[in-house]
Formats: structure tokens, sequence, C-alpha cells
């Protein structure tokens, strides 16, 4: 039976997926290096994993029988990404699960800055009474910038606008903007006139540091900022020295440049004991529906995976949707992208008398994936022969139930 490994706690939600797709489910609750991994990896099919689990090239290369790898959450950088591919995996990770999360979170921060509660927070803390209205305001009718108008981004805009709101976005890529939410053409432009500037975009080359003492003094007067992306995005130092001056009137930092790996860590910011910032520890996507959310998202794509052949949503792969298996076999190829490959694999099941009944085929850069669904299953020899051709990284045969037992 094929057996999946979650790692790390992943939410009761993927093993409740993964049992309906028929898959037998092994929990662990922490994360595995070394030779406990391996034996992991040796004995699955499928492993799901979070941030805690490393899986390097060594690890990859070990598992024949593996055949699919789940990041129960955004990032994908604890997968060795190019030994997955070579190894014919494909990874799955849920992009998108905890979008909202991040969003409420953002929106209510920009209130929570504008009406300066942190520092009221912090003194009311300390048995000082700050009631006042100086420099309290409402969203409403305020400017927000978005910088990074992506799933996040413009999710906020949404939300943001429901509450009145005047949005700007600035973005490199062209985006359709959603209700009436303006873009700008330049990140100066998009700061110059905000009340409130939130981030949203990747972690590149060209978004480390763009939030800079140059951008920063750009900014209107006593702006706020919110920093639920990427630590590398806002240089620190520079933000400190702004809210010391006054120049940048409240901050919200949810991701650091260098962050504790544990909560027994400790963590040390320039921006703690600051008024009127709010710093939180890299929860902007950590809710309960975001986690329940995130494991259906991954057993799915895993599930899927294992009943088609589908990599629909595999960060690594060429992604195919060949739908559910209709004809007696399914044969998943995986071979480096070269020519002939194709006539290579048609040439050796005609010669076994099998007919194809569908075939798609994806290539993205050296790795192909050709599904083809057949009129009866492969024998054990001509499995055998496709496994030992040249240029071929990884065959599977996913029979219907009902199927005859092989073409023999
Ligand atoms: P996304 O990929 O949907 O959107 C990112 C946007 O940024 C894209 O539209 C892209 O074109 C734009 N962009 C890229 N480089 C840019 C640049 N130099 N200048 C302007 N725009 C640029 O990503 P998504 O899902 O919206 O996530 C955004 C960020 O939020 C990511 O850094 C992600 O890691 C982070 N994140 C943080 C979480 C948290 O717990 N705080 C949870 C989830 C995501």
């Amino acid at each position: 039976m094929t057996s999946v490994m979650l790692l790390e706690n992943i939410h009761e939600s993927a093993t409740s997926r993964l049992h309906e797709a028929g898959l037998e489910v092994e929990r662990r609750s922490g994360a595995l290096t070394g030779a406990p991994l391996r034996d992991v990896l040796a004995s699955h099919d499928l492993i799901g994993i979070r941030s805690a689990t490393h899986l390097t090239a060594d690890d990859i290369r070990s598992t024949p029988r593996l055949t699919s790898i789940g990041c129960f959450c955004i990032g994908t950088s604890q997968v060795d990404l190019q030994a997955a591919t070579a190894a014919g995996m494909p990874v799955f990770n849920a992009p998108f699960s905890n979008t909202r999360s991040v969003a409420e979170l953002v929106v209510s921060e920009a209130v929570m800055l504008l009406r300066r509660i942190p520092e009221k927070n912090m003194l009311a803390h300390t048995g000082k009474w700050a009631k006042g209205a100086a420099g309290a305001v409402e969203a409403r009718g305020k400017t927000l910038a978005i910088v990074g108008y992506g799933n996040i981004g413009s999710q906020v805009g949404v939300l943001a606008e429901a509450m009145g709101m005047r949005v700007v976005y600035y973005d490199i890529q062209p985006k359709l903007s959603l209700g009436s939410a303006r873009a700008e053409g330049a990140l100066v432009d998009a700061v110059a006139h905000a009340d409130v500037i939130t981030l949203h975009v990747p972690a590149t080359s060209r978004t480390r540091y763009m939030i800079d003492a140059e951008i920063l003094a750009a900014c209107k007067r006593g702006a706020m900022l919110i920093n639920a992306s990427r630590g590398t995005v806002v240089d620190i130092a520079a933000l400190a020295q702004a809210l010391r001056s006054g120049q940048i009137g409240g901050a919200a930092i949810d991701v650091f440049p260098t962050e504790p790996k544990t909560n027994n860590d400790p963590f040390v910011s320039e921006l703690q004991n600051l008024p009127n910032v709010l710093l939180t520890p890299h929860i902007g996507g950590s809710t309960e529906e975001a986690q329940e959310n995130i494991g259906i998202e991954v057993a799915a794509k895993l599930a899927n995976f294992h009943a088609t052949g589908s990599t629909i949503g595999a960060v690594n792969f060429p992604e195919v949707d060949p739908g559910p298996l209709q004809s007696p076999a399914r044969l998943l190829n995986v071979h480096s992208n070269a020519p002939g490959a194709l006539a290579a694999l048609n040439t050796l099941l005609a010669r076994e008398g099998i007919n194809i009944t569908g075939q798609h085929l994806q290539t993205r850069n050296d790795t192909g994936y050709v599904v083809t669904d057949i009129d009866k299953p492969p024998s054990a020899e001509l499995e055998q022969a496709l496994r030992s051709h040249p240029g071929v990284v990884r065959i599977r045969v996913i029979r219907r139930q009902d199927a005859p037992d092989s073409a023999a």
C-alpha cells in the first residue's frame, strides 16, 4: 500500500485528505535529519515536511522509492529542488493558503499604527494613562501604498478599500488593479504621498534593502511602514533612525534579516523599545485556518499526483494535468529533455502491441515529463526496458483497479 510520512506536526486536515484518497499515513511531531530521515525517505512513497526538515541532494538521491515531496508551507528553500527534479520528483507547496491571514493582519496593523496603539499600550502596561486624540487618525480617506501587488498585496488592497482607504501600488509586473487601486510607475512615487506603506514583495536581489534611507527620506513625514514580506527588504538600521527622527511615524514589522531558529532562541532587534512599533515573530500567515488550508491544499496535490500523475502546482517540474484515469493503465515517464525521448517511448510500447489512448507531454529546462494512457498495463519486462532506456529518469505505472494484470 502507498504510504505517506508526515513530519513536523502537519495539520490533521492533511491526514484526513490523504486517507480519503486511500493512502496510509504515518505522522511524527518533529523534524528529522541524518540516518532517521534517510530511513523514513527509504520506506515511504510520499513525504510531507514543513520548514525545519532539510532535504539535501544526498538525501534525495538515496530514495528510489519516494515519488514526491510535499512542503506544507509556502517556501521550498529547505528542499534541494534541483536534486528533486533530477530525481524525477515533483515538489508541491501551498502558495495561497495563508494569503488572507497576512492581509487581515496588515490591515489591522495599519489601524493600530494610525491610532498610535503600540505606544499607548506600552504606557498602559507601565501604569501610565495616555488618553488623548493627538496624532491618532482614522484609516478612512488615508492613502495606502502597496509595494508588490501579488496575491497578498492585492488582497490587502481590497480589504483596505472596504475601510475607505485610497490604494496605490507599485509592482515590477503589469497587474490588473482591483477596485479603485491605482498603479504607480516607480517606488518613490508610490510612497511619496502615502500615509501607510506596506511591503509584499519576494526576497530577490532587486528587493534586498529596497526600503533604505533614501526611500524612507522620500516618504511623507510621519508615514507608517508595515513589513510582513521578507526580512531583507528593509534596511532595519535606516528604519530605526527614521523612527527616532519622526520621519517614519510608526512601524509594524513581522520579518527580520536574522530571525531566531526556535522559540527558545533570543530575539534581538534595533527596533526594540521604540514607541509606536509593533514587533511580531513572523506570524503573518500563522493562523489555525491557514494551517488547516495548507494541510488540505498540499495533501490534495500529493494525492492527485499519486492517483493521476498531475503535477499542477509543482514548483520544480513540468506541469501536466492528464485528468482522471479512464484507460486500463497510465505510464508516467520523466526523462532528460532531448530529441527522440518520446519516439523511443512510443516505439517500445508499440513493440509490445500496446495502443496509446492519450498522451500529454511538457518540458521544463532539462526535464521532460510525459503521461501516456495505454490500453493495457505493460509487462514487467517492458517496464524494465522503459526504465533502463537512456535518458529515462523515472517510470511509474498507475493501473486502473479493474484492469487486467499486464500486456503479456
Ligand atoms: P506573490 O508572488 O503573489 O507577489 C509578489 C509580488 O511582488 C508580485 O506581484 C511581483 O511581481 C512583485 N515584485 C517582485 N519584485 C518586485 C520589485 N522589485 N518591486 C516591486 N514589486 C515586485 O507573493 P505573495 O504570496 O503575495 O507573498 C508576498 C511576500 O509575503 C513574499 O515575500 C512571502 O514570502 C511573504 N509572506 C510572508 C508571510 C508571513 O508570515 N509574514 C506569509 C506568507 C507570505
